[in-house]
């Protein structure tokens, strides 16, 4: 079965072409980033307008790519919550478009739930392995957009267990970025940064916001401020504050310090997360996705926790961990499995499900 795939919820127009709903026939992406760098941020009219020129060539890249026509489509799939309500219409109004046209089963997807599904994605003609032997399993979803944590029974059959209540991950990444003036998407220039030969993660005690004793919840907002305090100077009384001056290498002891503190964070809930969860019964599997999962210190991280807890980790290359279509499209097929089909009613939805 072969299933096209749209993603247009952020600043990424993306269309895939997934077989039997794991192996990847293509995957197109055509970032934004460059239009959005000036402004340190997405600009959500920019994003739009950007979609509506975009979408029709990444789809036929997408066809081309994977060496399928049209008519070969049995289903389409879309990215349709959550996201910058202008950028998602243009996906939901484009797989509506092509579903009619082609007379094939439309279904919307959620965008962070299929973040969860990148890990069960493969290319080539390598099988793609039985995946049922993968639940129940436990999620972490860390975008620029989303911090959570989840308990699937597959793919389809999920619940979110915590998240955070302030920045999301990525987020946090990018506005510590901006202020170590580094440029946008901050996320992959911290990771360099911090990657610095010789830079000392522990240069800096910066907070890991625990919150209460059984919470599964994150926050980001106390590490931003105490990074911004690091590089600005603290404000005395009257709010004027002296920066001190950074060396290079101060700067990477930042950025480090940083990194671990939110890794640190991350693996700290994951862990009072699992536990909790194999109070009640078996987990499997560790499913990740969104873009911090292409941070080098987490996947690191991610791995050791992984091995130490008996879990089979799911993490996907950098190109599916970040906004792709082919989750769309692999998730689609899993919901088109469990009976779900939209009509030509349906709608861009800016909030996530759960
Ligand atoms: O999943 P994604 O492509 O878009 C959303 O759904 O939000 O994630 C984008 C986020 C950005 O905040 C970006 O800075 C972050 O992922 N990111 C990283 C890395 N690569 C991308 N953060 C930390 N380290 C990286 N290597
Ligand atoms: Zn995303």
């Amino acid at each position: 079965m072969l299933l096209l795939g749209l993603e247009t919820s952020c600043d990424e127009t993306a269309a895939a072409i997934v077989e039997d709903g794991t192996r990847v026939r293509s995957s197109v992406v055509a970032s934004q980033h460059d239009l959005h760098a000036e402004y340190a941020g997405v600009v959500p009219e920019i994003a739009s307008r950007a979609h509506v020129e975009r979408i029709t060539p990444v789809v036929r890249a997408a066809l081309r790519e994977a060496g399928v026509a049209l008519a070969d489509l049995d289903a389409v799939a879309v990215g349709y919550r959550p996201g910058l309500i202008g950028s998602l219409v243009v996906g939901v109004a484009a797989a509506k478009a092509l579903a009619w046209l082609l007379r094939v089963p439309l279904v919307g997807v959620d965008h962070v739930h299929a973040h969860l599904y990148a890990g069960l994605l493969h290319e080539g003609n390598a099988a793609g392995g039985d995946t049922h032997v993968l639940f129940p399993a436990i999620g972490l979803v860390v975008s620029g957009g989303h911090t959570s944590i989840y308990s699937m029974e597959s793919p389809v059959a999920l619940a979110r267990l915590g998240a955070t209540i302030d920045d999301a991950l990525g987020e946090a990444f990018d506005k510590a970025a901006t202020i170590l003036g580094l440029p946008y998407p901050g996320g992959p220039a911290i990771d360099a940064l911090a990657r610095t030969p010789g830079a000392n993660d522990h240069a800096h005690d910066f907070p890991i916001a625990r919150l209460a004793r059984d919470s599964l919840d994150f926050s980001f907002s106390g590490l931003k401020t105490a990074l911004l305090y690091a590089v600005r100077g603290v404000p005395g009384p009257g709010g004027r504050a002296t920066p001190p001056v950074l060396t290079e290498r101060d700067r990477a002891d930042l950025a480090a310090s940083f990194q671990r503190a939110a890794c640190e964070a991350v693996v700290l809930k994951l862990r009072r997360a699992l536990a909790g969860l194999r109070v009640r019964g078996p987990c499997r599997s560790l499913l990740t996705g969104g873009g911090v999962t292409a941070n080098t210190r987490l996947r690191a991280e991610l791995a050791s926790f992984a091995a130490g807890e008996g879990l089979e980790l799911r993490l996907p290359p950098a190109r599916f961990c970040l906004d792709n279509a082919a989750m769309i499209a692999g998730l689609g097929h899993a919901l088109l499995a469990a009976g779900v089909r939209h009509g030509l009613d349906l709608s861009a939805v800016p909030t996530t499900s759960h």
